[in-house]
């Protein structure tokens, strides 16, 4: 479990506080979410951890644990999630001075996340999850009930009081929600890549270049940076909230607890081994049969409008920018399967993926293109641009219409 790993770096710290009682007023709202809940409205709620007498509403007022983190994962080895993102940890209460509660309430330790979050119709938040909030070690779901039952439910706001007419698991998608927009908010990856920070196999950092990267773009305060045999592999970004968490905003705080790395010779290992397609090869020339060139160990290029465009993700989404994922291409049958860091892909429902539990679709190919059901036809709503994926369907029946070429390693 990666979450194990949690909570032995918490030191006390009485720093990151008195720092954050300076308050300069900096603030990183988040968007609202949808507005369909029916949790309690807050008129002008307190900012966690700044009151100076015991306030009684504690559904618009975190309390214990009125500093909330958003925490993030570097994983490479195994890696997990994009090659060019950082992954989800969760989203954990602290009480104000590094000190956090626990496990609140059993009978809350839900062990049937992904189901809840489909009947209140969040799929989409689910597919995000299950690119961006992902176990190096074990299930999505696992590690989403692990975050939720240990965390979540010491969420003062997010008690079942908090709402009226409380409908049970409602505020399971609030929870999960509000971490997603938060993550959303805080692309480490492109925040370190614009000084000039990225994954390399040779190259090191200085903490204080790692910190004052992501400071600024945090409100100025320092995000707790955690290192495990000298290369960066966490980040914790500090909030105090105003009001709640399903409703209320987030305003950037310091990290109360001091940094794990050494000052310098940081690493910060690239997720895929190092090893990145040339954005000058060309497609390799196709072979024959069935399989054609598709075998061994390659890349899935994307070819739009007649050029490369991009390339297919370790979940089998379309993305532009970033480092493409390697897949293996296996002679299966008639043709081959294709597998990615993620699991095996396949075609469900349409939906091209790849990912623990996802059955081999057998693929062919034709002059150099991946053939499913004999077409070498892909679409997508709209083509990606930036850090945007796009779903990757079967056949032409969305409007951006491209096909998938193989490039060997
Ligand atoms: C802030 O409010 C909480 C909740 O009522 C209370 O437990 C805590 O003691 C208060 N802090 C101060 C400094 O009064
Ligand atoms: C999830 O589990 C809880 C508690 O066991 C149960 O009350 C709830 O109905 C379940 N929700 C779904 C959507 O299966």
């Amino acid at each position: 479990m990666p979450s194990v790993r949690c909570f032995s770096g918490f030191a006390l710290t009485a720093l990151g506080a008195a720092q954050s009682v300076l308050g300069l007023g900096l603030k990183s709202p988040v968007a609202r979410q949808d507005e369909q809940g029916n949790s309690a409205t807050c008129s002008s709620p307190q900012l966690s951890c700044h009151n100076t007498s015991a306030v009684q509403d504690l559904c618009c007022f975190n309390s214990p644990g009125g500093s909330l983190l958003q925490t993030q994962f570097w994983d490479t080895n195994p890696a997990t999630g994009p090659d060019d993102s950082w992954t989800i940890h969760g989203l954990w209460p602290d009480n104000c001075d590094g000190t956090y509660e626990a496990n609140c309430d059993d009978d809350r330790a839900y062990t049937n996340i992904t189901a809840i979050l489909n009947s209140f119709g969040k799929q989409d938040l689910v597919d995000y999850m299950n690119t961006y909030w992902t176990s190096n070690s074990g299930s999505a779901e696992t590690f989403w009930e692990h975050e939720w039952g240990k965390h979540g439910t010491c969420i003062s706001t997010l008690d079942p009081d908090c709402y009226t007419s409380y409908k049970p698991t409602e505020e399971v998608p609030d929870f999960f929600e509000r971490t997603v927009a938060l993550f959303k908010d805080l692309p480490s990856y492109t925040w370190l890549s614009d000084a000039g920070i990225t994954p390399s196999s040779s190259k090191t950092y200085t903490l204080s270049a790692i910190q004052s990267a992501l400071a600024k773009n945090h409100g100025g305060y320092t995000p707790y940076v955690g290192c495990a045999s000298g290369a960066l592999d966490e980040l914790w970004y500090f909030y105090n909230t105003r009001g709640s968490v399903q409703t209320g905003t987030f305003e950037a705080a310091e990290s109360l607890t001091k940094s794990n790395c050494p000052s310098s010779g940081i690493k910060y290992l690239p997720k895929n081994g190092g090893s990145s397609p040339s954005p000058t090869t060309t497609t390799t020339a196709p072979g024959s049969g069935p399989t054609g060139s598709f075998s061994g160990s390659g890349y899935l290029n994307v070819v739009s409008g007649g050029s490369q465009n991009g390339c297919i993700i370790s979940a089998g989404t379309w993305y532009t920018s970033g480092t493409c994922a390697t897949f293996t291409a296996a002679s299966s049958g008639s043709g081959f399967t294709l597998k990615s860091s993620k699991g095996n892909c396949g075609v469900q429902s349409g939906l091209f993926t790849c990912g623990s539990g996802v059955s081999s679709t057998v693929f062919t190919s034709s002059n150099g293109n991946l053939l499913y059901s004999g077409s070498s036809a892909f679409s997508t709503d709209s083509a990606p641009s930036g850090s945007t994926q796009a779903k990757v369907y079967s056949g032409s029946g969305h409007a951006t219409k491209f096909t998938i070429t193989w490039e060997s390693k």
